[in-house]
């Protein structure tokens, strides 16, 4: 049963880099239309920016992971190409 509005609302996007100011939510969104090949890198191309300061990547990994079977960072050490 629901017991209030807070339940029907989709979770708040958070912006994940505050360089290029994107949210998970974008990064979802691009993933799901997107999967990128490889890397955090694609990501941020395909979302029209560059990385800069890097410290959204492993918060971006960890959205590939969540979302793309296999993890999607293929440029990582150790993972399969
Ligand atoms: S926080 Fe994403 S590049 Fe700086």
């Amino acid at each position: 049963m629901i017991e209030s509005d807070n339940e029907l609302r989709e979770p708040a996007a958070m912006i994940i880099c505050s360089c290029n100011v994107f949210s998970d939510g974008e990064v979802r969104a691009l993933l799901e239309l997107r999967p990128p090949a490889a890397g955090t890198a694609q990501v941020f191309r395909g979302l029209g920016h560059q990385p800069q300061c890097g410290r959204c990547a492993r918060t971006i990994r960890k959205i590939m992971h969540e979302a793309l079977p296999g993890g999607g960072d293929t440029n990582r050490p150790g993972r399969a190409r």
